[in-house]
């Protein structure tokens, strides 16, 4: 049991977010034992609500977590509300005025975690404000966990941290990537590093390419405002992807550290190859869907979304090769794939190793043939909504004569294990309450994140994309499956279907 006195304030308090995931996380975290009963939450936002309001909402977002009547009820009692216009001087008095009283109350020694789930051009104006209001105490740990997007492009990201670095240090500053708290995003580390049979075939003399595929069967449901401005490669490349990018690639850590973690992976990312136009243009595609079939449901195009601008060209998905110029990874292309509308939702990672140089089954010593036919190893790593991990090996084909036989190794979480395993957003934030910041962005993988994504950006600026170009149900548009091919590879087939359907 570790428990912290502390003080939540949630800036989006009556957000999708502090609903779906912070409330229900904090949930678990109470009743794990992790927060004693010396804390309090208050929640912030716009609307006028009274704090019974604000708890009855609370109350009703643990349902699913099936606490007795009286445990929520002691749970939601932490929670206080205060409306709020971030833009008001006048209501940050008030936000420290209850803020102080609270401390009191709990017993709280002035440790206070800052939460910002809500538009992110308010970030910096409220920052500024818990400093300049003197929110921020003198006393116990301040910590600000800040939700994505950091910045729009390199500019507005530094923008935003030299605002936030003038209220909080680095070692304080919590940019929360919630893959960082999945369960198999956190194994990378795992099968690498206390695998020595992968870990010594870890490099461009083994392995032929990576494969990073994030699909998603959503479309962008309420979210179109934002996502029309985003687009696939803001939302899920220059965070998400990257994350895991750098996790696959970096070198392994002297120790498992923070600070050893964040300087290997600052140094893959570094690695990544900047794009020049013409490499974006060969290297990159971008698609969006239109309307189409999923599990015999229709589904509209993006440009018919709510809040979607119908000429939209905004990408709802994104495919690219990745270039690593390093000496473990010179040579070896990583792909990654993410789009919304697509086949299934299915998150995973292909590490593809190099063929055998001669096939000998089929060799003869009068017709010599050096065709390496055989299948390669596949470590595949099942990151949602299956957890786990395979490794297909070629074996002998029962029976007479010697032709061989994929065998795939596999393993899987079992179900129960997978439903008592922390949510991303629980892990998380019991990380930012300990003071731990490995499994979050800092603020260089962030910086050079932008740089790599702000090229790609730019140059599709410049070209007008043929919209929309794949289906709503498919694996995406022609050419990203073309992008592999002409490199002589395909997307892995695994028994999964969902790899052939094309756009
Ligand atoms: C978010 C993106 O960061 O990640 C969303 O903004 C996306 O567009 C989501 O749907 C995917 O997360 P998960 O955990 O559902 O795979």
């Amino acid at each position: 049991m570790n428990e912290k006195n502390v003080l939540f304030t949630i800036f989006g308090g009556t957000g999708d977010l502090a609903q779906r995931k912070l409330y229900p996380s904090l949930f678990r975290l109470y009743k794990k034992g992790n927060l004693s009963e010396h804390f309090a939450v208050i929640g912030t936002a716009r609307r006028p609500w009274s704090d019974e309001h604000y708890r009855e909402v609370v109350k009703g977002t643990i349902e699913t977590l099936n606490p007795s009547a009286e445990e929520a009820e002691r749970f939601a009692s932490h929670f206080y509300y205060q409306s709020h216009d971030v833009n008001d001087s006048s209501h940050y008095q008030t936000l420290k005025e209850l803020s102080d009283r609270l401390d009191e109350k709990y017993h709280l020694n002035g440790n206070r975690m800052y939460y910002l789930a809500m538009a992110p051009q308010f970030f910096g104006t409220i920052v500024s404000h818990l400093k300049s209001q003197k929110i921020i105490t003198e006393t116990g740990f301040n910590r600000l966990i800040i939700e994505k997007p950091f910045g729009s492009d390199f500019h507005s990201a530094f923008e935003l941290n030299e605002k936030i670095r003038q209220a909080f240090p680095e070692d304080d500053i919590f940019r929360i990537d919630h893959y960082l708290g999945k369960e198999m995003i956190q194994n990378i580390s795992a099968i690498r590093f206390a695998n020595n049979i992968f870990e010594s075939q870890w490099n461009n003399r083994y392995i032929d390419n990576i494969q990073i595929t994030f699909g998603e069967s959503l479309g962008v449901e309420d979210r179109g405002g934002y996502y029309d401005h985003s687009g696939a490669l803001k939302d899920m490349v220059q965070n998400h992807i990257l994350q895991v990018l750098a996790l696959l690639a970096m070198e392994p850590p002297v120790a498992f550290s923070e600070k050893e973690i964040r300087s290997e992976k600052i140094k893959a990312l570094k690695a990544i190859r900047i794009y020049e136009k013409k490499e974006v243009l060969e290297n990159f595609v971008r698609g969006q869907y239109a309307a189409g079939q999923l599990d015999d449901q229709t589904f509209k195009g993006y440009r018919e979304e709510d809040n979607v601008d119908p000429q939209s060209t905004t990408e709802t998905f994104v495919a690219g090769k990745f270039t690593i110029d390093n000496f473990r990874w010179s040579g070896v292309p990583f792909y990654v794939r993410t789009g919304k509308r697509l086949t299934e939702k299915g998150t995973r990672i292909n590490i593809v190793f190099k063929q055998v140089p001669v096939n000998v089954f089929k060799t003869s010593i009068d017709e010599p043939c050096n065709d390496p036919t055989l299948p390669p190893n596949v470590l595949t790593i099942y990151i949602q909504p299956t957890e786990g991990f395979s490794f297909t090996l070629n074996g002998k084909k029962v029976g007479q004569g010697f032709a061989t036989d994929p065998i795939k190794l596999e393993y899987r979480n079992s179900a129960e294990m997978v439903e008592n395993s922390p949510e991303a957003y629980e892990k998380l934030m019991l990380d930012a309450l300990n003071g731990d910041s490995t499994n979050f962005s800092h603020w260089e993988e962030v910086a050079q994140s932008w740089h790599i994504v702000d090229v790609i950006r730019q140059v599709w600026d410049q070209v007008q994309p043929d919209f929309p170009n794949y289906k709503a149900g498919s694996m995406g548009p022609e050419a990203a499956f073309e992008l592999l091919e002409k490199d002589g590879f395909e997307w892995i087939w695994q028994p999964d279907h969902w790899y052939r359907e094309r756009g």
